[in-house]
């Protein structure tokens, strides 16, 4: 039995909470959050025995085997060395730090604690991500020439510029270059992972960042709405290829869509979360597409085998011994993806990875 701690007491934290306490061989025995009257309430909603607001009486005060990190951007990597240095098991949420820096002082500490350290990334709960990289490795779409990718959300086309005060849903830190990385950090990280974890890695970038205005003068309470909203990335793969990906929280009509389209010189996949996360659409030269350019492509759908999602595959690393990726070590490579899409917004040019 995993005795577990969730830190950080937000919305993310909640479907922590519902993951893992589904789980038969974990058990979360407390919760921490700066904010005691919330993981007071938290403990409350999801039957948890203790709360605390202090990390270091955390630590000392239960007989953990591991901890979850769901704590704003900022204070990941504080934490998650705590817990390292304590001797945890840590998942943290994405991305995994603020900086590269703190990415790679991350790794130092899960490389000396040796236990069980992996990153959130929630869409490698996707089987069909497994297939296509399956696909890719095996050679079935030939060499690959061209990717798509994109992650579109519409949250901030559904606020009015009264609505961005301190009560905001989703926490006005995330819209706040201070304080987190913007849309790209946010859930361009997942997108990053997303692409190259079939494709490999990429090599070179060029990205746009985009911050567009929300209230008269983009300020609230002292807080600057100055993160990026959008992003847009063209990149080199090591493997040759070019690919272009984008993401943004103005997509109106868009929930919560991630699409990948991968073309190689023999065939071609495409993956639709909002359709499946378990299926994809595959057509090549093989599976009866055409050669000439008049006959119609006969893109098939293809049921992929189901994946652990990140709780259950912590759980399971705990178990065995074996620290399943991704790991902290792919939470720090996409970190230094993400380093080098704001160093090319900045300087406007193409920046090798
Ligand atoms: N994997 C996913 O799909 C996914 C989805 C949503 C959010 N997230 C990630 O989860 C994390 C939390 O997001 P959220 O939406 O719950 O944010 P939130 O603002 O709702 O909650 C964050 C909580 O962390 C607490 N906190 C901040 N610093 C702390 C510290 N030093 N010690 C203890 N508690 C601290 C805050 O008081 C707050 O209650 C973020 O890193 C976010 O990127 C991941």
């Amino acid at each position: 039995m995993v005795n577990l701690a969730i830190i950080g007491t937000g919305l993310r934290a909640n479907g922590h909470a519902r993951a893992f306490s589904a789980l038969k061989n974990c058990t979360i025995v407390a919760c921490c959050d700066i904010d005691k009257p919330k993981a007071k309430a938290f403990a409350a909603e999801w039957n948890i025995p203790r709360y605390y607001n202090d990390i270091d009486e955390l630590l000392t005060a239960n007989q953990l085997d591991a901890a979850a990190i769901v704590t704003s951007d900022n204070s990941h990597c504080y934490l998650a060395i705590k817990c390292l240095e304590a001797g945890k098991h840590v998942l943290c949420e994405k991305p995994l730090a603020s900086n590269e820096d703190q990415a790679r002082k991350m790794v130092d500490a899960a490389d000396k604690s040796g236990v069980i350290n992996q990153i959130a990334f929630s869409y490698r709960r996707s089987g069909a991500l497994y297939q296509a990289k399956q696909l890719v490795d095996s050679g079935e779409l030939g060499a690959i020439r061209h990717v798509e990718g994109s992650y579109l959300q519409a949250w901030l086309s559904l606020y009015e510029a009264q609505s961005f005060d301190e009560n905001f849903p989703f926490g006005l830190w995330r819209i706040s270059k201070a304080l987190s990385s913007g849309t790209l950090g946010d859930i361009g990280v997942h997108l990053l992972d997303f692409c190259t974890f079939p494709v490999g890695p990429v090599t070179s970038v060029n990205c746009i960042l985009q911050s567009f205005e929300k209230t008269p003068g983009n300020e609230v309470g002292g807080i600057k709405l100055d993160a990026n909203d959008s992003a847009i990335l063209s990149v080199k793969f090591a493997n040759g290829a070019i690919g272009t990906l984008h993401t943004t929280r103005w997509a109106y009509g868009h929930r919560n869509s991630i699409k990948l389209s991968i073309w190689g010189t023999k065939g071609a996949l495409r993956i639709d979360l909002d359709k499946d996360y378990d299926s994809l659409e595959f057509c090549n030269t093989v599976q009866g597409g055409p050669l000439d350019w008049k006959s119609p492509f006969n893109w098939e759908a293809q049921t992929c085998r189901k994946v652990p999602d990140e709780f259950e595959r912590f759980i399971q690393s705990i178990e065995s011994g074996e620290n399943l990726t991704p790991d902290f070590r792919r939470g720090a490579e996409i970190q230094g993806l993400i380093a080098g899409c704001f160093e090319s917004a900045e300087r406007g040019e193409w920046i090798h990875v």
